[in-house]
């Protein structure tokens, strides 16, 4: 069966070596790909917010699955459209991808589900009084303000004290840099933890979930500095054991399916539940409705099944007769190689060499890179490579991904030195 990938990721690379390794994959294309993709398929030029030109593509290439990777082209409604013109496509519909469209609607979900997430209030952009009253009663610290909307990873503030937080709500009201203008935002309970990333791949009715795994969301290490897209991740983590899995299973993403089904938005696809692991248990922070990047990285390499086959008996509501295999005996560590500057400004260009050749443990997954006139890999986006090393043990994967990532140079290489640290020292 042809496939058609949409995205140009780590996360992107890392489907599609998963995806062209399947004895179900027959051509595998990736839209639009980056130079690491061109290993497992063929990068076409296709935006895939040209839902006609995507579906014109898919029957000339006579595609049977298309696997959307990220969340943009979710809640623009690519599946929808697709789906109504009789395509098979991985990844939930318009309106169950509003999990991560927006968080008011997320919120409702999970309170009348009965999910556990933290106290919120939600205010319209014209209530901007009645969240200053809020905000200045409650003043209790640290708050959480986030605008509703997607706002590439930049809606959410998390004020110290009264000022920032008034501060906050001005930028997320006034100027419309962190969604539109006037739009809605949410205010909710500061919830204290460690954070770890669940991936339940759903069919509607039923759900398998993948894995679990840490991200290191901040640029500094020790988890200092602004947030990045993840500047990292190791799975699994000592956070949640078989029966800490279970909990989640039966207290998160079950409820959330009979929810979503309930309300009229059966959810197929990759739920992401980003959860906080607080005194209380784990209580959702968000929800994502893809996989993560970084986290995908270290995922694909632990699933033993056959990723393809794994994703037509999601598409096709078969989970319940499908055990995915993952490897649970191993640990998996990725970093993120990226241009310095990043997540603030940074250039571009810069000349990229000492890739390793993969192996069995080690694989490195591209992101921000691209091939110049003169036909050099060079660097071309914030975060640029993922370097993702296996080990019989979690100290392992992380020295030997440290060993790889040592090999390769661009200028201006940054890299976290303390990835996979947050899980060694629960050991
Ligand atoms: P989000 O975009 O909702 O994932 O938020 C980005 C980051 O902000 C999360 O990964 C957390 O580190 C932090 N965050 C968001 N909501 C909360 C919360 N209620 N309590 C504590 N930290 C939060
Ligand atoms: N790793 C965080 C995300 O994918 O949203």
């Amino acid at each position: 069966m042809n496939v058609l990938l949409i995205g140009s990721g780590g996360r992107e690379h890392a489907l599609a070596w998963a995806l062209c390794k399947s004895a179900r994959t027959g051509s595998l294309f990736i839209a639009p790909g980056n130079p690491g993709t061109v290993r497992c398929g063929t990068n076409v030029a296709l935006n895939a917010s040209d839902h006609a030109a995507v579906l014109a593509f898919i029957e000339e290439h006579e595609i049977g699955l298309t696997v959307v990777g990220p969340e943009q082209p979710l809640v623009e409604g690519i599946t929808d459209f697709l789906t109504a013109n009789g395509k098979l496509v991985f990844g939930p519909t318009q309106a169950a991808a509003q999990l991560e469209g927006s968080k008011s609607f997320a919120k409702g979900i999970m309170k009348k589900y009965g999910v556990p997430t933290g106290d919120y209030l939600v205010f319209e952009g014209h209530e901007a009084g009645a969240a200053r009253e809020h905000i200045t009663r409650n003043n209790s610290w640290p708050m959480v303000l986030k605008a509703d909307g997607l706002a590439a990873g930049k809606g959410v503030f998390i004020p110290q004290n009264l000022d920032e937080a008034l501060w906050s709500l001005d930028a997320l009201l006034a100027d419309g840099l962190y969604g539109k203008p006037g739009s809605r935002l949410v205010i909710e309970e500061f919830l204290s933890g460690e954070e770890v990333s669940v991936f339940a791949v759903c069919d509607g009715k039923n759900t398998r979930i993948l894995m679990h795994a840490q991200d290191h969301k901040r640029i500094g290490d020790g988890d200092t500095g602004l947030n990045t897209g993840g500047m990292g991740a190791y799975g699994p983590t000592p956070l949640l054991d078989e029966a800490g899995l279970e909990g989640v299973r039966l207290t998160v993403v079950e409820p959330m399916l009979r929810g979503m089904a309930a309300e009229g938005s059966p959810y197929t696809g990759v739920l992401y539940c980003g959860l906080m692991m607080t005194p209380d248990g784990p209580k959702v922070i968000e929800f994502n409705c893809r996989f993560g990047d970084p986290e995908c990285q270290v995922i694909m390499p632990a699933l033993q099944s056959d990723f393809t086959e794994l994703l037509l008996a999601a598409c096709e509501g078969r989970l319940d007769s499908y055990e995915p295999v993952v490897d649970t005996q191993s640990w998996y560590t990725c970093l993120v190689l990226a241009s310095g500057g990043y997540p603030g400004s940074y250039e571009k260009g810069k000349v990229i060499s000492g890739i390793p050749a993969e192996s069995e443990q080690v694989q490195v997954f591209h992101a921000g890179t691209k091939t110049d006139e003169s036909g050099r890999l060079v660097t071309n986006g914030g975060r640029v490579l993922n370097v993702v090393a296996k080990g019989e043990t979690l100290a392992d994967s992380i020295r030997l991904a440290y060993e790889a990532a040592a090999q390769i140079s661009f200028e201006g290489l940054y890299k976290r030195t303390d990835i996979g640290a947050k899980g060694l020292a629960r050991f």
